[in-house]
């Protein structure tokens, strides 16, 4: 008889998710996993350096964007998957970052035959076209555009070769053609005569060959390492509101943001069963433009926070604003009766600030109609929570308790789930309900059985509404302000 191993033997691989539009700290979640179970690979299948992932270890700290998490374990493989898109300079950058670390990834680090390339035109055209949507600028949705447009350069139209991927990466010549043919029709088209199309193409050609050593070109990689036995653990990027066909449509990534996507994205087959993980924060917050039926301050909060690209309202400038270098100024705006400005305190009290871009963070109150209905689509298993302990800042609010939203109201109807047209979505009005403050600081807390009898009745209610356990809480920024729920 053969010898089966691996996830036959009850091995199982895991993914991890953002539940809510990003930024809910899933790296941490990740990362304290990783400190506690044993996997042998961390693997990315979805988006590219549009992503942000900072990680710290004792004194190290780094922002990882196109590399798994995993860095910090030299025992784990990194894995960048099929469906994501990749820029090599930044790579390159990146790789030699984690180098200063100490750290070599020399034979660690695999990306897949088919991951697409960004190319210069790509992040030309997503400055140009990605504002409308709040895009990060790194070209991703074009890159991921001209994948499926599938042009072959072979027929009688003018559409040259537009994608690129990274087995097409070590031919030269081929490269070289591809790039600036897609270039000069970008320059062309938008008259960008600043645009320096040969040096560009040059640079682009240099970090492909740099970044060589690191090219996998076998794409069963992941299935014989699980055939040896290993586990994967496979890291999602952006989040499930982010998704390019069942997020919030247009203002979202364009890659599948879904666990499903790692039986796509992730190169391994629907045979092997995963465990979904889906991380959450207690006070949300979005980047980027588009609904947000839970927002303080609503439609207001969102042309605020996007003003100039998002750039205008950094923490100095609203600090200096409002005037809240101290905590009585921000005590006066918690205070308010106006929920834009209640949005504000909590966006400083939580420090909601784009780690790379530095944009104001739009703020919202935890929605378990978006909760429920994000678990249920991905099979959640396990569920986290990050930032409990900032609900503590109700307490200083005019508010009954810890507002959630509880239900959605469109017209005259009450809804249970996300409409999925724009236009509805901004109609959408929240229906309220309010936890019970707790009145101490929970932020040393590292058991269960010490939180006070309000955070686990909240929990139990959260748990309840969502149907799906909580595993753990976030209780602080700091790696260790973590609270498993048994
Ligand atoms: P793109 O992925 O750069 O095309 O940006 C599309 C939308 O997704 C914008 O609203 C971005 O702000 C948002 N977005 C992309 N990546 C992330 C992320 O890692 N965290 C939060 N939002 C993101």
């Amino acid at each position: 008889m053969i010898k089966k191993k691996g996830d036959i033997m009850g091995i199982d691989h895991t993914v991890i998710i953002g539940l809510q539009y990003g930024d809910e700290g899933k790296g941490r979640v990740l990362d304290k996993i990783l400190s506690e179970e044993h996997y042998d690979i961390v693997a990315r299948f979805n988006g590219g350096p549009n992503a942000g992932h900072t990680l710290s270890v004792g004194d190290k700290s780094i922002v990882l964007h196109q590399i798994p998490s995993g860095i910090f374990y030299p025992d784990k493989e990194l894995y960048v998957g099929s469906g994501c898109v990749l820029n090599p300079e930044k790579t390159n950058l990146e790789i030699s970052e984690i180098n200063r670390l100490g750290i070599d990834l020399e034979k660690r680090l695999f990306i897949s035959p088919n991951v697409s390339l960004i190319q210069p035109h790509h992040i030309l055209l997503d400055k140009l076209l990605g504002k409308a949507i709040g895009s990060t600028g790194n070209g991703i949705g074009p890159a991921y555009a001209d994948r499926a447009l599938r042009a072959t350069g072979q027929d009688s139209s003018d559409l040259c070769l537009k994608n690129l991927r990274v087995v097409d990466g070590l031919d030269y010549d081929k490269v070289e053609k591809v790039c600036k043919d897609n270039l000069k029709q970008v320059v062309s088209q938008y008259n960008l005569k600043e645009i320096d199309v040969d040096d560009l193409v040059r640079n682009f050609n240099f970090h492909l060959v740099k970044l060589g050593s690191y090219f996998n070109d076998d794409p069963l990689f992941l299935e014989k390492q699980v055939k040896d036995g290993k586990r994967i653990f496979f890291e999602g990027a952006q989040s499930v509101m982010l998704d390019s066909d069942t997020g919030s449509v247009p203002y979202v990534t364009s890659s599948r943001t879904l666990a499903g996507a790692v039986y796509t994205g992730g190169d391994i087959s629907v045979r092997h069963k995963l465990k979904v993980i889906g991380v959450a924060k207690a006070i949300m917050s979005r980047v980027g433009n588009g609904p947000f039926i839970s927002e303080f301050g609503g439609r207001r909060s969102e042309l605020y926070c996007a003003v100039e690209g998002g750039k205008k309202y950094v923490k100095e400038v609203e600090r200096e604003m409002y005037g809240t270098n101290n905590s009585s100024g921000i005590n006066k705006l918690l205070q308010s009766d106006d929920f834009f400005e209640m949005g504000v305190a909590l966006r400083m009290l939580g420090g909601e600030y784009g780690a790379t871009t530095k944009r104001p963070r739009r703020i919202g109150m935890l929605d378990l109609v978006m909760l429920r209905q994000n678990c249920l689509m991905n099979g959640v298993d396990e569920l986290y929570i990050n930032k409990i302990d900032c609900l503590s800042d109700f307490k200083k609010t005019k508010l009954q308790g810890i507002p959630i939203v509880t239900g959605y109201r469109l017209g005259k109807d009450l809804i249970d789930y996300i409409p999925p047209s724009i236009d509805d979505c901004y109609q959408t009005t929240a229906e309220i309900g309010y936890l019970t403050y707790h009145l101490e600081d929970i932020s040393k807390i590292r058991t269960f059985n010490q939180l006070p009898v309000e955070v686990k009745n909240n929990l139990l209610c959260l748990e309840t509404a969502v149907g799906v356990e909580i595993k753990g809480i976030g209780v602080g920024p700091e790696r260790d302000q973590f609270v498993p729920i048994k």
